[in-house]
């Protein structure tokens, strides 16, 4: 093959690969090994620039900067959408649609991307340029920063290609990409965006395509523009053509038919909106047939055909009355604003969190101040931002009391922490934080001791410590206010039933500081079940377990200092608890031997493989480092394989690895 045949020959596997990932969400390669393709695409390209296609994926690494963008005029305007704020002004809009129509319509149903519109503009399948929506007239040149988008198509292939083809989509960035740049740049101490839109638009805005192709920017199409060269009858056909030539589309569009189909779109769209990885801000209907769409018409700023049903508004502005001060499980002061109740996304809410004091002075909140909250999910409420522009004189300024408000103690601010908190294990606060955790699911799993009969306990000086569950009866739950015998007699038997355990769950209800269920059940392999071993133990141990860092091994340590401590355990443990054993736990080849697996594994998925080793007495982790003991490469590794073989670990392709635990 020669150097020509060769270039073409990368950049078509490359774009295909491309495609596999953002159109497909299929890759079938590592990014490690695509980087290898990439990079000898790359260095033939510059050997050889007389070779040099614009279809090739390294020209999506970005041009030079700019000065500023230049204008583009879209063919066909680029028009917005009418909202209906509810199913009442969907259901009118259905009636519009079909005043003169006699037959149920048939609509296509999309959720509304919260992104940026853009325009991509195709002449012969080659991408030539790009545009934002602008004015909806006139757009700006952003050409360059579009070509750095994997998911946009440089070039596409097929039967039949159009002459011209306008392709309309919302660039966009995912939950998690968006968290892991933010995370990033803090560490680099770049100032943080506000949410994914802002960051999508920031970045498609920039000169200098290098910082635009450094961002995570998706796409998902859903809309033409000019068309020349080909006829699509509906929208449902325009949006399955777009996959095959490369363009993504979203996975969620449904075809359905009349206003009840609207309605249950409608309403399940608000159920995945918390599952979905991106911002969504709505739904849209549009009637499906371009015939009649051209029948329907436009009015001047948004087609007739067409409608955004929005969701409930997850924001909201209300007063601040209060700030109060709550006291967690570990003593942290942590301010509330009690707001005058209003109703979010369907939701009545009366408190928001408020952080620490930092956080209150950075968004300069006061009592009596109008603020913008927001409800996301299951999330507790959030203070977006104070609107100034409603601040009466009659505002005040909140400190955080540098005193417990419910036990009076001083409250101490450790070094490195944001938060002051109350030192004395006797408030009253914490010891009802440590009981609620104690009995919650990931602990001792305790069904029926809800907050207010352990309130109620508390009051009555029936329990102040986790130990005292274990001496309640039947009768001191029964003469307890509004607690009926049968009631009594559930919990009881829940606390009895709660006895039979893991180790790990225990150590999880102990509320160890910085110790959550994932570093108890390290420490449950690690000491065996053994709570004798683990009260005993010292720092090296503990920092020589993979996972476990100098903060935790710290707080364990302290923890287990704590006389008090011990005596609670102690008497936990005298009423009778129960850790299951650890299962198959033998002393094999590959006892505390460390795994870490790459790539996917035919036989067995990535947790049954886990649970094999662990029956060995290994353990998984997730990356690589020195203490490694064998790297598990499956098909497709990815990156991990390279580490490996830098560090000398041992790696076992699937063949290998069954042949280690067959044998065993
Ligand atoms: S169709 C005439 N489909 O919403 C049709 N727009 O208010 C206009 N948007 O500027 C576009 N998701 O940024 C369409 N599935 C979707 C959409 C969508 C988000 C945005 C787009 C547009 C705005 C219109």
């Amino acid at each position: 093959m020669n150097i020509k045949e060769r270039i073409n020959n990368l950049i078509t596997t490359l774009n295909k690969h491309n495609i596999n990932y953002y159109v497909h969400d299929k890759p079938t390669i590592s990014d490690f090994e695509y980087d290898i393709l990439l990079r000898e695409l790359e260095e033939l390209e510059n050997k050889n620039p007389q070779y040099a296609n614009n279809s090739s994926p390294t020209k999506r690494v970005g041009s030079h900067p700019i000065k500023e963008f230049g204008t583009i005029k879209h063919r066909l305007p680029m028009l917005s959408l009418a909202n209906a704020m509810n199913e009442d002004e969907l259901v009118e809009f259905n009636k519009q649609i079909t005043k003169n129509i006699p037959n149920d319509i048939e609509y296509v149903a999309e959720l509304k991307l919260d992104g940026l519109a853009v325009e991509l503009v195709y002449e012969n399948g080659e991408f030539i340029y790009g545009s934002t929506r602008g004015d909806g007239f006139l757009g700006e040149d952003i050409t360059n920063n579009l070509k750095t988008i994997k998911g946009i198509p440089l070039s596409f292939t097929g039967k039949k290609i159009p002459k011209l083809l306008e392709v309309r989509g919302e660039v966009f960035i995912n939950h998690k990409d968006f968290k892991k740049l933010n995370e990033d740049r803090k560490k680099e101490n770049l100032p943080l965006f506000a949410n994914p839109r802002n960051c999508a638009a920031g970045s498609l805005r920039q000169l200098d395509p290098k910082i635009t192709a450094s961002r995570p920017l998706r796409i998902f199409c859903y809309a033409p523009g000019e068309i020349d060269g080909i006829k699509f009858k509906s929208q449902i056909e325009f949006l399955s053509s777009l996959p095959k030539w490369g363009f993504p589309v979203n996975q969620h569009i449904k075809l359905g038919t009349g206003i009840d189909f609207i309605k249950k779109y409608y309403k399940s769209a608000e159920k995945i909106r918390n599952k979905i990885d991106y911002d969504i801000d709505g739904v849209v209907f549009k009637v499906n047939s371009y015939v009649l769409q051209k029948e329907i018409g436009i009015r001047s700023k948004s087609p007739r055909w067409a409608i955004a049903g929005k969701f409930k508004a997850e924001q909201a502005i209300t007063k601040i009355l209060d700030i109060q001060i709550s006291v967690g499980r570990t003593g942290a002061l942590t301010p509330v604003a009690k707001l005058d109740p209003i109703k979010v996304g369907g939701v009545v809410i009366s408190n928001a969190t408020l952080h620490n004091q930092d956080e209150i002075n950075k968004k300069d909140v006061r009592i009596n101040d109008y603020v913008l909250i927001q409800r996301a999910g299951d999330v507790i409420p959030e203070i977006l931002k104070v609107i100034k522009e409603k601040r009466k004189k009659n505002t005040i300024k909140f400190i955080i009391p540098n005193e417990c408000p419910i036990c009076n103690s001083k409250a101490i601010k450790n070094i490195n922490e944001a938060v002051l908190r109350c030192m004395n294990d006797n408030c009253e606060a914490i010891i009802k934080g440590k009981i609620e955790h104690y009995v919650s699911k990931n602990c001792l799993d305790i069904s029926g001791l809800g907050t207010q009969i352990i309130n109620l306990l508390i009051k009555n000086n029936l329990i102040n410590k986790i130990s005292d569950i274990y001496k309640l009866k039947v009768d001191d739950l029964a003469n307890l206010e509004r607690m009926g015998q049968k009631s009594a007699e559930n919990i009881i038997n829940s606390i009895n039933k709660s006895k039979t355990t893991t180790f790990s769950k225990f150590i999880n209800g102990l509320g160890i500081r910085n110790v959550g269920l994932n570093a108890s059940k390290l420490l449950e392999k690690k000491f065996n079940n053994n709570i004798e071993k683990l009260i005993n133990c010292n720092y090296e141990e503990l920092i020589n377990i993979d996972e476990i860092g100098d903060i935790m091994a710290n707080s364990i340590i302290e923890y287990f200092n704590n006389s008090n401590n011990i005596n609670i355990i102690n008497q936990c443990l005298s009423s009778n608890l129960k850790f299951e054993s650890l299962e198959n736990i033998k002393t094999t080849i590959l006892t505390d031997k460390l795994f870490v697996f790459t790539g996917t594994l035919k036989k067995y998925s990535r947790s049954e493989a886990i649970k094999i080793i662990e029956s060995f007495g290994a353990s998984a982790a997730g990356s690589i480092n020195k203490k490694t003991n064998y790297l598990i490469a499956g098909e497709k590794s990815g990156s991990k394989l390279n580490k490996a073989k830098s560090l000398n670990i041992k790696i076992l392709n699937e063949e290998d690895f069954l042949n280690l635990i067959n044998n065993i």
